[in-house]
């Protein structure tokens, strides 16, 4: 299973969750891989507590390394890490060609669980790596900025879906064009109908399948828990979009101490109350 983890803003949280939850799931027995696709800002490798790696993905795009070969030892059993870029300006405008290539590679990777942990924002590099699996995971905080930036998200991933689901068909990339936006599904779904209706019957089948998952992070009130359920019943209201709400995280120092001292918090304190959000995350993640 490929889990992507996304979002609008920076530094609401995708990098220390995806780091938590891929040790969760390694020491649970699982085979993990966990990779820094942050090409620009890539850090990774401090979360899991690793100095510098000593290669990483601008090898498989400037150096002709396969993914394969990218593959390093995190210090955790089960668990192996891929780092991001390293720092070479401009490297996160990969060419579209590499793009496929990498993503090719991914999926070839062997493991019961491909942890991919991603810049913040919607360019189109970083929607194509959300969209390799119809179930990334979009992270949040519970403010209004961050639970807006929701929205710019979904319509984003959804709206290069389309894209590519159309790609060769004039008609409807004229009717995507012309749809009345940011995003009206329903509308766009209308239009399709009246072409031909086996469009439509597309639409509703990539609807189907595209099934994101939901994390608040940083959670402080308890009322907050409420947020996730409302994020998923507007999301299916104006978009379609069926979301999975896999929890919480709360706000702990635990979290922001492990970044500090560079050793995960699952490792660090693993009964503490965000330890305890990740086990919970991974239940759901896992019984479903
Ligand atoms: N649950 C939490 N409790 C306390 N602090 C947190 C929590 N989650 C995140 N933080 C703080 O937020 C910081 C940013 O987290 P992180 O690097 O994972 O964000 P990000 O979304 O990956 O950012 P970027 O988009 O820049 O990569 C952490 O270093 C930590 O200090
Ligand atoms: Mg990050």
């Amino acid at each position: 299973m490929i889990l992507t983890f996304g979002g609008g803003k920076g530094g609401i949280g995708k990098s220390v969750i995806a780091a938590n939850m891929a040790i969760a799931l390694a020491l649970s027995g699982k085979r993990v891989i966990i990779m820094d696709a942050d090409l620009g800002a890539a850090n990774l490798h401090a979360i899991l507590g690793i100095k510098s790696p000593p290669l990483g993905l601008k090898d498989f795009i400037f150096n002709g390394y396969p993914l394969k070969a990218l593959l390093m030892d995190s210090g955790v059993k089960n668990l192996k890490f891929i780092s991001g870029a390293g720092d070479v300006p401009g490297i996160s405008n990969i060419p579209y060609r590499v793009k496929l290539k990498l993503i090719n590679n991914i999926k070839e990777l062997k493991a019961d669980y491909i942890v991919i942990d991603l810049a913040p924002g919607i360019s189109y590099n970083t929607i194509d790596f959300f969209n390799i699996t119809d179930n990334g995971i979009i992270i949040t905080t519970p403010e209004v900025t961050s639970v807006m930036s929701i929205f710019s998200y979904m319509k984003g991933a959804f709206h290069r879906r389309i894209m590519n689901l159309f790609k060769n068909n004039d008609d409807v990339i004229e009717i995507i064009k012309t749809t009345k936006g940011p995003y009206n599904i329903i509308e766009f779904k209308d239009r399709l109908s009246k072409l031909n209706i086996s469009y439509a019957e597309m639409l509703d089948s990539m609807l189907n399948n595209f099934r994101p998952m939901l994390i608040v992070n940083r959670l402080r009130k308890s009322t907050d828990t409420d947020i996730g359920e409302s994020i998923m019943k507007l999301v299916k209201k104006n978009l379609c979009i069926e979301i999975k709400n896999l929890g919480h995280v709360v706000e702990s120092d635990a979290v922001k101490k492990s970044v500090e001292y560079m050793k995960p918090f699952f490792i660090k304190e693993p009964n503490d109350k965000a330890s305890i959000c990740i086990q919970e995350i991974i239940s759901k993640l896992t019984y479903s």
